[in-house]
């Protein structure tokens, strides 16, 4: 089968790439360094089987076509590319994060580069195939899902670098979007585990855009959704780098906040004195309330009309009626 092709493709690039880590100067020289810059310990480097892709044209091309591989399903996977007809590597010079599924099986590979620059994008991931589905991977679900189930609450960050971060900090209830907004796929892979979300996302405005992208998602899929907002210039693995485990937990702690009244603030804000604004606003707000299962969790419905109707000023009657209005 195609898919077990792939699979088998992968594990070897994944070993491969290990092994140029640990045991070729360039990868110690290099790669190592590189994590062991960023604070990643051995433990946490072997944990993550992360690597080193050489700065060669084919060093693992020739591997891979030597041990019988085929060129069509190595091209497949992305770890092999045709430039001027010639089979050569896809990832030169960067650092390997394997992604793997549920069950630990490699799907695909985020390579990051040493230095950034503008010529080159930061990270190249895999290419879609029979296997690797960007929108339907959450990458740490591996690693995470005993502690999710455990303390019955996921925590949402955007990269690879954050989710293996928390991980050596013991918050090991983590998962990440790895960039992209949150897509229904991913909400019910979470949902398998828990139904308490907290997102922890950048602080900046792309962070918090990304995040509010996802929540009407995320109350529709039945999910109870918290923020934290990371400081301003930092992400989740900067921060716990820098403050170290224990106050990173104090922060989170102290932090989090409830996401539908999150939304409601910053909508006010933006909203000012406008009327048409506010009453647009009131609706929208209505809107989220409204995709809570009544049915299911019906005080928490009330008690979401309750506080926002304390926050936006109006008769928590008339809020009833228009969330009411939403509801089919
Ligand atoms: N990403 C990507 N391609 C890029 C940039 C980002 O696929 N060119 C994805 C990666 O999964 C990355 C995530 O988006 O982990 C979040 O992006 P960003 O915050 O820029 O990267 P970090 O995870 O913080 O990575 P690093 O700390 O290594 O810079
Ligand atoms: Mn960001
Ligand atoms: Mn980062
Ligand atoms: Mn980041
Ligand atoms: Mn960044």
């Amino acid at each position: 089968l195609m898919a077990d092709s792939l699979y088998i493709i992968n594990n070897f690039a994944r070993e491969y790439f290990s092994n140029t880590l640990f045991n070729t100067e360039e990868g110690q020289n290099v790669g190592l360094s590189y994590f062991e810059e960023r604070g990643f310990t051995q433990e946490t480097i072997r944990k993550f089987q992360l690597g080193y892709s050489l700065n060669t044209w084919d060093a693992f091309t020739k591997t891979a076509l030597a041990k019988g591989y085929n060129l069509d399903y190595l091209q497949k996977t992305g770890l092999v590319t045709i430039r001027n007809e010639q089979p050569g590597d896809n990832y030169r010079g960067r650092v390997i994060f394997p992604i793997h599924n549920q069950s630990g099986k490699v799907l695909g590979f985020g390579a990051r580069i040493l230095v950034k620059n503008d010529r080159a994008p930061k990270y190249v991931n895999s290419p879609e195939n029979e296997i690797y589905v960007k929108n339907r991977v959450l990458y740490g679900t591996y690693f995470a899902r005993h502690a999710i189930d455990k303390l019955n609450e996921c925590l949402l960050v955007e990269g690879y670098t954050d989710v293996i971060s928390l991980h050596q900090a013991g918050i090991e209830n983590v998962v990440a979007s790895s960039g992209t907004s949150l897509t229904q796929h991913q909400l019910r892979l979470i949902k398998k585990y828990t139904n308490n979300l907290t997102i922890l996302f950048d602080g900046d405005n792309a962070g918090v855009k990304a995040a509010l992208r996802g929540l009407d998602m995320a109350i529709e899929e039945g999910l109870n959704v918290k923020l934290v907002l990371i400081p301003d210039k930092e992400d989740p693995d900067s921060y716990v780098q820098k403050i170290g485990a224990d106050a990173f937990r104090e922060f989170i702690a102290a932090n989090k906040q409830d996401f539908i009244l999150f939304k409601l603030q910053i909508s006010m804000q933006d909203a000012g004195s406008d009327t048409s604004r506010k009453s647009q606003l009131v609706n929208e707000i209505a809107e989220t309330i409204s995709k809570i299962d009544k049915t299911e969790d019906f005080t928490r419905q009330q008690d979401y009309i309750r506080q926002c109707s304390q926050l936006l000023k109006i008769d928590e009657g008339g809020l009833i009626n228009l969330v009411n209005k939403f509801i089919r």
